[in-house]
């Protein structure tokens, strides 16, 4: 078995995927990030040749269909990227020294608890997404649970791809107000902090549930209102209740993550999102046309 090598799949346009794969590079990791064109992750004999190829110490998995309202129409497709990819990597690593940090989502859960949700809350996914996820969750415990880590995470933003903030950054350019759903609460994360804490838990040589989000909790209106008055655009931000914004996925009301765990095993508690937020609005898209052109 090698060092620190991993293999990160989605680390070459992912939104999660990219920003890990930048983390575990400054931190020394030999980093192999194969895109589409690079390995077919639905043929089980070319991950495997990829693997005994890059001989890694871990795999990181943040591919995943995450397209929540589309997978309401397409389950079979959902559930072969987000239960069938996992059940593949789990017989494929189960002979090899390779251990595994698999990225799940909040959307486990049924929105219904009102705290924050810990590892040993029961999930009860209400949307494709959800269920296929979470069936992913399983499949990998089920044949590699002893090196594996699952590390749930929820409502992301950073660099190098669209999400919600940079959506809302944008509509606020063209925009003097936006109506915004209020009454879905989750923890808002930064994809830079976010791979941090998945790099400290691959260092720790630990496995089993985790949840890794950001500190604190937000609505979706709350998050965007946030974003704007940091990068001071003049949009009216208006709170209006899900009824108003009909999606097809059911979405968790509340989904907010409880990360006591991770700080129990890592000795760190991960920061509030606002904080993040700033780092992502004035370090990530400060100098991009995005912020200059609105100031
Ligand atoms: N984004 C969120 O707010 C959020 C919240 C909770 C949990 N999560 C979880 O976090 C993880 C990462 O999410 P993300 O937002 O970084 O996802 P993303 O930006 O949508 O990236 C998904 C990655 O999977 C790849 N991929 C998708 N379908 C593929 C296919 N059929 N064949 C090969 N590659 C494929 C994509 O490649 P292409 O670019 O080539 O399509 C991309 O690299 C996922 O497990 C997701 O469930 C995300």
């Amino acid at each position: 078995m090698s060092g620190n090598t991993a293999i990160v799949l989605g680390g070459k346009t992912g939104l999660l995927g990219r920003t890990l794969t930048a983390t575990l590079r400054t931190a020394g990791w030999t980093v192999h990030a194969p895109g589409r064109d690079d390995l077919d992750i639905s043929d089980a004999d070319a991950i495997a040749a990829y693997l005994d190829a890059c001989e890694p110490s871990m795999l990181f998995n943040t591919v995943a269909y995450t397209q929540v309202d589309k997978a309401e129409d397409e389950p079979d497709e959902a559930r072969r990227l987000n239960r069938g990819l996992p059940a593949m990597l789990g017989r494929l690593l189960k002979t090899r020294p390779v251990r595994c940090l698999h990225i799940s989502t909040d959307f486990v859960f049924n929105g219904r608890q009102g705290t924050p949700y810990t590892v040993d809350d029961t999930p009860d996914p209400q949307s494709v997404y959800g269920k296929t996820k979470l069936e992913g969750e399983k499949a990998l415990q089920d044949a590699i649970g002893d090196k594996t880590v699952i590390a749930r995470t929820a409502w992301l933003f950073g660099p190098g791809k669209r999400n919600f903030v940079h959506t809302i950054l944008n509509l606020c350019r063209e925009r003097s107000s936006l109506n915004i759903v209020h009454d879905q609460v989750g923890s808002p994360t930064y994809t830079v902090d976010l791979a941090a804490m998945c790099l400290a838990l691959a260092e720790c040589d630990t496995n089993g549930l985790f949840h890794l989000v950001n500190n604190g909790q937000a609505s979706w209106c709350e998050l965007a209102a946030e974003a704007t008055t940091l990068a001071e655009m003049a949009c009216v931000i208006h709170a209006i209740p899900s009824s108003e914004y009909p999606q097809k996925a059911k979405r968790p009301a509340y989904s907010v993550l409880d990360t006591s765990r991770y700080t129990q095993v890592a000795g760190t508690s991960p920061r509030p999102w606002q904080q993040a937020l700033r780092d992502y609005i004035f370090h990530d898209l400060w100098e991009t046309e995005l912020i200059a052109g609105a100031r």
